[in-house]
């Protein structure tokens, strides 16, 4: 779908979609629309219950004296409440709407509203990446697709005032798609497709936005001492690989960017973010049952966010130091592979009983959060992960679990991801918590007891940054949708890419 922002004019072809709001008050698009179809829409408005409320929508098919296919009215609700989020949102419900009826073109008309709170080149821009957002589909391995269900929308034309500044703004979040739109292929992907290697050549094509990609293979991370991460995947036929992207975007010369760093070592290091990519979890010998297992395709998830962050940040050219490490492995049950009771010794010296070989997320991350913090000194960490279905059972579908050892910077993502409308929970970490995971054998155990398994798993993690201000999100139950929401089809959600580029733009960029 191409979008494009103009001036505002009378369209005489294909869809229009005009904004009401709350109480049936027409916006001035609107407003000129009813006129030209001598009060055809005030009529159908009150031969219905639509009244403008938010997710209300109003259709007119082939309207009188226009040569208009379709007009579409959408409700915005209180001009008021029209943020940045109600934009995206609505222009999502747009794209849902039209995205397979057969038009080819639609335009949207986005005038200066009383009393809302941004300049129409705000909202056409907010729009326009709610409607890309939400036209998101993963349809390549759909060969027999009807043709009446296969999109029709080609191009989306967005009129408003401020056209120019429209486009500008626009252009940046059009990047952050970007961004998720790998995200969600990645994550999308069958595990016979994305294995390791695989996941790795896919982050190498960001080297043509400039991030420099290291892969490392399993020699290179034996060398490194790196035998957590090693033994998930040595009941794999796939190789594990581990990947290092780089992006220096950050001016030479002054790179501390705005944000105030802790003092010590890691205050001039680059932000660092670092995935989970297990590209399927059988479980292991620990095996899982085989109802749902196909979910754990999408254990990849955290690394997927961290390579498709990469690719918004390089996309957008941001002026920050950033580095992506995403380790990589294929869980699986063989005559190599690790048996429950096998004590590891991680890349720290740590060594590791491994009583559940389907608790192997935190054994990856122990390694490449350890790697990253040892060879980065980064001002701080930021991992992400399908880690625990404890998280899903405290906070469904609805919010990441957040953990961090560092106020700040726990209050800084809760606060992005507000903004963007990917949302998080805190939750505690403590002693007592990691008592749980001592063990009679060797340093620590990778399982605690029956409770409070999400913050286990973080304790776990939690000795593998040492000082670094670190928080982890553990994105098990936001990964994956099984509905559709305004800017997510349902499906792989990219969930993390927003909320973290956001918290880059806020915070970590060199003004
Ligand atoms: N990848 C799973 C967690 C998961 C579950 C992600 C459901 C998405 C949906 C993880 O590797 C795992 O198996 N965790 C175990 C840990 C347990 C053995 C301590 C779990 O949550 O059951
Ligand atoms: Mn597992
Ligand atoms: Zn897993």
């Amino acid at each position: 779908m191409k979008i494009s922002f103009a001036k505002p004019a009378d369209v005489d072809k294909g869809a229009l979609v005009v904004g009401v709001l709350e109480g049936r008050t027409l916006t001035p698009p609107a407003a000129r629309l009813d006129e030209r179809l001598g009060g055809a829409l005030v009529r159908a408005m009150g031969a219905s219950r639509f009244a403008g409320k938010k997710d209300q929508s109003l259709t007119l098919l082939a309207p009188p004296g226009v040569k208009l296919d379709r007009v579409l009215a959408v409700g915005l609700g209180k001009a008021a409440d029209l943020d940045a989020l109600r934009l995206q949102a609505v222009g999502g419900q747009i794209a849902a709407a039209l995205a397979t009826k057969g038009h080819t073109a639609v335009s949207v008309a986005v005038d200066a509203i009383d009393g809302a709170p941004l300049p129409p080149a705000d909202m056409a821009a907010h729009l326009a990446f709610g409607a890309r957002l939400r036209s998101y589909r993963f349809d390549k391995y759909r060969t027999a697709l009807k043709e009446e269900d296969k999109p029709s929308l080609r191009t989306l034309a967005i009129l408003t005032d401020g056209a120019a500044k429209a486009r500008t703004a626009f252009a940046v979040l059009d990047k952050v798609v970007d961004g998720v739109t790998l995200t969600r292929n990645l994550v999308s992907e069958p595990a016979n497709v994305i294995y390791p290697e695989a996941l790795a050549k896919e982050a190498r094509t960001l080297a043509k936005l400039g991030v420099q990609v290291e892969v490392l293979g399993e020699a290179r991370m034996r060398k490194l001492g790196m035998n957590a991460l090693l033994g998930v995947g040595q009941g794999s036929d796939h190789e594990s690989q581990l990947v290092v992207m780089q992006w220096t975007g950050a001016p030479k010369g002054e790179p501390k960017g705005k944000g105030k760093a802790k003092g010590g070592k890691g205050a001039d290091g680059p932000i660092a973010f670092v995935g989970k990519g297990v590209t399927f979890d059988t479980g292991g010998i620990s095996i899982k049952p085989s109802a749902g297992m196909e979910d754990m395709k999408w254990d990849m998830g955290g690394a997927g966010v961290v390579i498709g962050l990469m690719k918004a940040l390089a996309g957008r050219k941001a002026r920050v130091n950033a580095v992506g490490v995403v380790g990589l492995v294929e869980n699986m049950p063989s005559g190599k592979a690790q048996r429950p009771g096998d004590i590891v010794t991680s890349a720290s010296g740590q060594t590791i009983e491994v009583l559940n070989t389907d608790a192997e997320g935190r054994l990856v991350l122990a390694d490449a959060l350890w790697y990253c913090r040892d060879r980065f000194k980064p001002r701080l960490m930021i991992d992400l992960a399908t880690l625990t279905g404890a998280i899903i059972i405290a906070l469904g579908n609805e919010r990441a679990g957040l953990f961090s050892n560092d106020d700040e910077l726990a209050d800084r993502i809760a606060a992005a991801g507000d903004a963007v409308g990917e949302l998080v929970w805190r939750l505690p970490l403590g002693e007592a918590y990691d008592k749980q995971i001592k063990s009679d054998a060797a340093d620590m155990k990778n399982i605690g007891n029956r409770g409070a398994g999400s913050i286990t798993a973080a304790q776990f993690l939690q000795r593998f940054v040492d000082k670094t201000p670190w928080a982890h999100l553990d994105i098990a139950g936001v990964t994956w949708s099984k509905s559709d929401k305004d800017t997510v089809p349902k499906g792989g959600t990219g969930f993390g890419v927003r909320l973290l580029d956001r918290l880059v733009a806020d915070h970590y960029e060199v003004r």
